[in-house]
């Protein structure tokens, strides 16, 4: 089995959670694309749902597929968001933002009841930090605000490379809402809560790639089928 055919498993599994009436948030990605794909058959058979996309690629995905949307000014709460991540630990801590989606990714997260995440299972990891943690800035005075990060890592036990991120034609890249992002390359995150903690005090930081206790399920694909990580 590839690893897409691995991903899209894992987001079909996912649609067992999906039932009729729902507010979903819809997450950005390869995996969460396969799942905007299938809902978007149920939605053709007749479901009825509502979405909150995480970013504009998702925005126009789920116009493709027939996917009702909404925004979260016209919703109370979600009821369920679906999405990848580039890591998760046994805890449900996750490293997400390789999309560059993290800012809305976490917002969306965080208005709904329930997060699952969808991934393959090379994703799974037993410490967080390999994939390079994403950190959203303001452009305006990146210097200094990378000197902050750098001190909030020492702080909380954490090294390692930064670089802000480049897109495919070596442009910086920019994101949905006009930042920037720094990848650190940490290696090893041993307290995560703690990382995530220090970073968000950071002035010029508007966001971190650290998903600290939002995900409820994770439903990992692999060669012989899905494992489940559930919040104890
Ligand atoms: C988008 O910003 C990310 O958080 C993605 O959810 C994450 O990078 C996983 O993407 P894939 O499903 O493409 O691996």
């Amino acid at each position: 089995m590839t690893l897409d055919e691995m991903k899209r498993q894992a987001a079909a599994k996912a649609l067992d959670h999906v039932s009729d009436g729902m507010k979903l948030g819809l997450g950005t990605g390869s995996t969460a694309k396969h799942f905007i794909e299938l809902l978007g058959e149920r939605v053709s058979g007749g479901l009825k749902v509502i979405g909150v996309p995480t970013s504009e690629t998702t925005r126009t995905e789920a116009e493709r597929c027939g996917i009702p949307l909404t925004t979260l000014d016209q919703i109370d709460r979600l009821d369920l968001t679906v999405d990848g991540a580039d890591e998760i630990d046994g805890a449900l801590n996750a490293i997400k933002g390789g999309g560059g989606a993290l800012l809305r990714e976490k917002i969306v997260a965080a208005a709904s009841d329930r997060m699952i995440v969808i991934a393959d299972d090379s994703k799974a990891v037993e410490t967080l930090g390999r994939f390079p943690l994403p950190v959203e800035v303001i452009p305006f005075g990146l210097a200094a605000t990378q000197r902050a990060i750098a001190k909030a890592f020492a702080e909380t036990g954490v090294s390692g490379q930064m670089k802000v991120r480049k897109s495919d034609g070596g442009h910086v890249f920019v994101t949905d809402d006009g930042h920037w992002i720094i990848d650190a390359d940490l290696g090893r995150i041993s307290d995560p809560p703690r990382l995530a903690n220090a970073l968000t005090t950071v002035p010029g930081v508007v966001e971190h790639g650290l998903f600290i206790r939002l995900a409820s399920l994770a439903l990992l694909a692999g060669p012989s089928g899905i494992r489940t990580i559930e919040r104890r």
